[in-house]
């Protein structure tokens, strides 16, 4: 997509105001060539670019491996289509029976073998439509059990991968796996797989049938069908094209209308309604156009068959008609192979669908084997270790740490916390503070050096025991979209609403859960969104005074919080201290401050310790970053 000028920035300013850059995110943003959301869903592992070299038939084996329900009954459902198809090439020779045996044959019109004949193809319609509906029940049973199997396994997998592997720009493309990418399979589980095993059992056996009758009818009606073939495909092609652009041209619509409802506050306070509607517009026509190019593929290839059936047919007719005698053929024999000739169009025209179905498959098995290849680094220990009770020491010996994507993050930490001690760790942004958090909560395991809290190394400890001793509040304070309650109680599940109500009023929280429209039934919204950081963090303390953890871990957040939820915030903190080791990564001067000790870390390095006082009179970097905590205070 074009980028159009700036009518509402003037050229000639060269300062750039606020309008500007909110028009230019807004402009950045349009999806070209495929949107950000397609985008991102392209993004590759290593294990999916190993796979992507490797041939269609290992894929497609280890796919169907990796898919084991598919497998499940696959011999009974293969048995049932196979006999539909030999079902449906007898019709044809019941019909020649009875025209041939019961009304032209030398004994004239006999009405006995005629009702026979005729009672008989009649049952065996019946018999097609059971075995035709039962075979159809087996396989779509099988295709959804397969893709609900394949969903949880990726998306459990999904979850264990430690937090290297979730990288923000990742995110989306691991959704993606889980929901469209197991999508693609569909047709193929639903009818591909089978439809090879019985469409070609029907050609090879359709084709047998008719050359036991008439060879050259055989041959005429092949010259007819084989040019049929390249022609399919090749629109067939063209269409599959015609529709990754309305794939494409969908998703851009998609998130265009997400950006736009997301961003409707910026829209709409900088009056840029103008522009995001002729975007949106712009969006629309082009998948509608799309859908337009798609259907005009579909309209010429879908009565091609249709249109080749009537000429193979019409040929049939016309060289038996002619030649019928000459090559020994029967009046019941002719009309038999019309049937066969109608018969073979199905075969025919499914086979470019089938390959088409099974490439879609490959290239969907080629993305989710990349993921379940991806290996899960933090294994749970058989027979883990118990933290003790109390507070818990931490020690820190030699970690170090790397995410997936660039270099090392953590080079080499040492430190020795003792157990009911108060920590604060600063550092410059993105010095390495939140990934000591995760790894003080085994959210990934160092690679190198070793975690020990309660003197036990983390990866020896349960992970019940874990879950139950370790508490963190992230830095974000993401809440689940469910009541305050529930988002609580996610520290304890049998806690009741008393008890809720009680941890809130333990930390003096219970003001503010007044205050809200619904108490602690109050809607939190996506993310937590209907709160601040800062409150999103207070529910995150809540919930980890319903445990009884010996180790807290508080990342503050970034973002500024007001005074009072900052104060708020420090009180309910200090009352949760108690009896507990508190790690809180620190943004801000007070709760440095209050520390016992303040670790400073910065590139991945910790550089000083020691308590607050000790640090600032030193002259470091811990005296620098608090001259400019006092800079800051004092613009405020
Ligand atoms: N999932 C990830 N994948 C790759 N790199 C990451 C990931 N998360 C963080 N990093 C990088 O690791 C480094 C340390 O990040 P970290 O989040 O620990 O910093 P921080 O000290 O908490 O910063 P802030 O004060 O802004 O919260 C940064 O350079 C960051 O870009
Ligand atoms: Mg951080």
């Amino acid at each position: 997509m074009s980028h159009e000028p700036l009518d509402a920035a003037p050229a000639e300013t060269p300062r750039r105001d606020a309008h500007d850059a909110a028009v230019d995110a807004l402009e950045s943003s349009a999806p070209a060539g495929g949107s950000d959301h397609e985008r991102r869903h392209r993004e590759a592992t290593p294990e999916e670019d190993a796979l992507q070299d490797a041939g269609a038939v290992t894929v497609l084996r280890r796919g169907v491996a990796a898919t084991p329900e598919l497998r499940e009954g696959l011999l009974l459902t293969g048995l049932l289509a196979i006999l539909t198809a030999a079902g449906k090439l007898a019709v044809p020779i019941l019909i020649q029976q009875t025209l041939d045996r019961g009304v032209l044959g030398d004994r004239g019109y006999r009405a006995g073998f005629v009702a026979v004949a005729c009672a008989g193809t009649a049952l065996l319609t019946i018999v097609l439509y059971a075995l035709n509906r039962g075979t159809f029940r087996r396989l779509v049973r099988a295709a959804e059990a397969s893709l609900l199997g394949l969903r949880l396994r990726t998306f459990s997998h999904i979850h264990r991968l430690s937090i290297a592997e979730h990288v923000d720009h990742r995110r989306g493309a691991l959704v993606a796996r889980v929901t469209s990418d197991v999508e693609t399979l569909a047709q193929f589980t639903e009818w591909g797989a089978v439809a090879w095993i019985v469409d070609s059992t029907l050609l090879v056996a359709t084709l047998a049938v008719m050359a036991v009758y008439s060879w050259q009818l055989t041959l005429v009606a092949m010259a007819v069908f084989v040019p049929l073939l390249p022609l399919l495909r090749a629109l067939q092609r063209r269409q599959l094209a015609a529709y990754d652009d309305v794939r494409n041209a969908v998703g851009g619509t998609l998130s265009e209308v997400s950006e736009l409802v997301s961003g409707a506050p910026v829209v709409l306070a900088y009056g840029l309604e103008g522009r995001a509607r002729r975007r949106l517009d712009a969006a629309i026509d082009k998948q509608y156009r799309a859908h337009l190019r798609g259907a005009k593929w579909f309209s010429i290839m879908f009565p091609l068959a249709d249109l080749f059936g009537a000429v193979a047919l019409a040929a049939v007719v016309a060289a038996g008609a002619i030649n019928g005698e000459a090559w020994g053929l029967g009046f019941g024999e002719l009309v038999a192979f019309l049937f066969l000739v109608n018969l073979l169009l199905t075969p025919i025209s499914q086979l470019t669908e089938i390959l088409d179905q099974t490439q879609t498959a490959i290239a969907g098995w080629r993305k989710i084997l990349g993921v379940l290849a991806t290996p899960v680094d933090v294994e749970e220990p058989v027979d883990g270790a118990s933290l003790p009770q109390g507070p818990l020491a931490v020690d820190l010996e030699g970690v170090r740490f790397a995410y997936r994507e660039g270099g090392e993050v953590l080079r080499g930490l040492d430190l020795h916390l003792p157990a009911g001690c108060t920590v604060a760790v600063v550092g410059e942004t993105g010095s390495g503070k939140t990934t000591i958090a995760k790894l003080l909560c085994r959210l990934a395991d160092p690679t190198a050096g070793v975690v020990r809290v309660g003197g036990v190394d983390l990866r020896e400890v349960a992970p019940e025991s874990r879950h139950a001793r370790i508490r963190m509040v992230p830095q974000d304070g993401f809440l689940f979209d469910a009541p305050l309650a529930d988002n609580v109680r996610m520290g304890r599940v049998d806690a009741t609403d008393t008890d809720v109500d009680a941890a809130f009023a333990s930390l003096g929280l219970s003001g503010w859960v007044d205050d809200l429209p619904g108490g602690i039934h109050a809607s939190v919204g996506e993310r937590g969104g209907n709160l601040s950081v800062g409150e999103r963090q207070l529910v995150a303390l809540a919930r980890a005074q319903l445990g009884d953890p010996g180790l807290l871990i508080l990342d503050e957040a970034t973002s500024s919080v007001d005074p009072e939820t900052e104060q708020a915030l420090a009180n309910a903190l200090d009352r949760l201290a108690t009896g507990r080791t508190v790690v809180s990564i620190a943004h801000r001067l007070s709760t440095a401050e209050r520390a016992d000790v303040v670790v400073v870390v910065d590139a991945g390095e910790i550089v000083e310790h020691g308590p607050h006082a000790e640090l600032l009179g030193r002259g470091g970097v811990y005296s620098g970053l608090f001259e400019s905590w006092l800079g800051n205070t004092r613009a405020g």
